[in-house]
């Protein structure tokens, strides 16, 4: 890894979600060096087209080391599940991939795990949910990461997962008013369940939130995905 003067370690950190690939540079503070950059998700989301996009997003960038975030499981650097994109990403070592792509380290955790690491400040039961494409959610105590959290699958109402009753697909066809409906039902759901200190609603389609929301809940801009990459590189137990 280079350290040149002056200007220290950058961190290029990829999130790869369901319809965009958003990148940005950060400084070792995790100041941004770049504007966030975007490119749509391309159909079919195969590892191939997914790598094509990062190669073509990193191309006009200069960084030291790289942090994904990946919407779905993901254990050593390897990717497990992937419900949003395609099933060829199972057992997929993006780490490694990207490493050979773009010849810097690499590490990959799951995107809400990154959206988390971003978000929380570090001290009790803090649980952060993102509303997408999918339903993410990262759980962590006193900053401790409880990775691959996976609450967008497990029962919610009416036989529904979060993801079917809280995903994209359900903010289109029911509607922002449903959509909010089922958001105000979904925290207090949760927070009875973790008994949360502090609850961070993150992704694409938080900005969508109309409902007035407890004190200890709060919606984050979806840029945190992105700046939870620096946090990645902190911890050696994380990607
Ligand atoms: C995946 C999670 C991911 C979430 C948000 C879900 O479908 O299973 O791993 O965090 O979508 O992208």
């Amino acid at each position: 890894m280079s350290k040149r003067w002056g200007m220290g370690i950058r961190t290029l950190a990829v999130d790869i979600g369901g319809s965009g690939v958003k990148v940005l540079v950060m400084d070792e503070e995790g100041m941004p060096l770049t504007e966030r950059d975007r490119l749509d998700t391309p159909q079919p989301a195969t590892p191939e087209a997914i790598l094509r996009v990062i190669a073509k997003l990193a191309s006009n960038k200069d960084f030291d080391r790289v942090s994904v975030g990946f919407p779905g499981v993901v254990k050593q650097g390897k990717t497990e599940t992937a419900v949003n994109l395609n099933p060829d990403w199972i057992g997929f070592d993006l780490a490694t991939a990207l490493e050979q792509l773009l010849g810097q380290p690499t590490r990959v955790i799951n995107d809400a795990d990154m959206q988390g690491l971003g978000a929380i400040r570090g001290t009790g039961v803090e649980l952060v949910i993102t509303l997408g494409t999918g339903f993410g959610s990262a759980l962590f105590l006193s900053g401790e990461l409880v990775p691959n959290l996976e609450m967008g699958h497990h029962p919610f109402r009416k036989g529904e997962t979060y993801e079917q009753q809280l995903g994209r697909a359900a903010l289109d066809s029911r509607g922002k008013r449903r959509w909010n409906e089922r958001v105000q039902q979904a925290i207090a759901t949760l927070q009875p369940l973790f008994n949360l200190d502090m609850l961070y609603i993150g992704g694409g389609n938080a900005k969508h939130i109309t409902i007035e929301l407890p004190p200890n809940v709060k919606v984050v801009p979806n840029v945190t995905g992105l700046l939870g990459g620096i946090a990645l590189w902190r911890n050696e137990s994380l990607g």
